[in-house]
């Protein structure tokens, strides 16, 4: 019983301190983590000071890592790190992705076999802005009325990651094209969207660990009820994310430099919040892990 574990808010999120994440972790704190982390959804390790490979190792602790099916995006050298940065290349291009997605999602729904977690590091981080929100499913489901539970019982879902088919979203008006690279509205080339066909998931899946049941359905990549007209199911979807994204579910994160932030993809939705000058930088790199079929 090393570790401090010390609650972030009311519905979800806790900091771990008490563990240098750059040395190998035991077995009983690791223990101690994952209780942690299923407990609380989101854990923040703060002060950590990690090299890449510290991130990685740390990472396959929890199971084998995903390569962002972007294919781009990733550090050279160490493709299972996403790059998440608002630097730019001496003729002034972005050289990365800017955030993870300023739309309530979870990580690689659109993947048959979701991330089951994620873990973000801060190197940079700017004065204003930049947080990180994150929502939780198990009490967006709880909440539900139960004609609604009722309603969505064994219904399904797809799961799509080009977001130019996703009829809630378009990019924000004026937005130039340069503007579009390394944002979520950037075009998908035809061997990214084949590589990532459209998934179908259920609306309510049960987490294999705690076994609570959570919403499973986000903004950013979840698209139609199956078997239901699409007026009818996006009529659903958005009333179900108006139970997802209620304030009172949401740990708001402001991020210090050299934090490592591990969340469970399985019952939790985030959002990147931007609202940062452009010449303050911000910069993440992110592990995601492989997940299972969600039941
Ligand atoms: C993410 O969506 O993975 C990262 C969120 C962020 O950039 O704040």
């Amino acid at each position: 019983m090393t570790l401090s574990i010390t609650k972030r808010s009311e519905a979800l999120g806790a900091e771990i301190g008490g563990v240098d994440l750059s040395r190998p972790v035991s077995k009983d704190d690791f223990e101690e983590i994952l209780a942690a982390w299923y407990e609380n959804i989101v854990v923040v390790f703060p002060d950590q000071n990690l090299t890449n490979e510290q991130h990685i190792a740390f990472s396959e602790r929890f199971g084998p890592l995903e390569v962002h099916p972007s294919g781009k995006y990733v550090l050279k050298d160490y493709p299972a790190l996403l790059l998440l940065t608002n630097k730019r290349d001496d003729q002034g291009k972005y050289v990365s992705l800017r955030d993870g997605g300023s739309v309530w999602h979870s990580d690689l729904s659109y993947m048959g076999e979701p991330s089951l977690g994620s873990l973000l590091y801060s190197l940079e981080v700017p004065e204003t802005g930049g947080d990180t929100e994150w929502a939780n499913m198990y009490l967006a489901y709880d909440a539900l009325p139960d004609d609604l539970k009722n309603r969505i019982d064994g219904l399904k879902a797809i799961h799509q990651f080009d977001q130019n088919d996703n009829p809630r979203l378009g990019p924000p008006p004026g937005m130039t094209a340069e503007e579009m690279k390394g944002s979520i509205w950037e075009k998908k080339s035809a061997e990214v969207k084949a590589r990532t066909p459209d998934v179908i998931h259920p609306i309510v899946r049960t987490h294999p660990v705690t076994g609570r049941k959570a919403l499973f359905v986000n903004r950013r990549f979840t698209t139609y009820v199956v078997d239901m007209d699409p007026d009818e199911g996006e009529s659903l979807l958005l009333d179900l994310f108006e139970y997802a994204e209620r304030r009172e579910n949401i740990y708001r994160h402001k991020w210090r430099k050299n934090e490592l932030v591990l969340w469970d993809n399985r019952c939790t939705i985030h959002l990147a919040c931007g609202g940062f000058p452009d010449e303050q930088i911000r910069t993440m790199q992110r592990t995601t892990v492989r997940g299972e079929v969600p039941v």
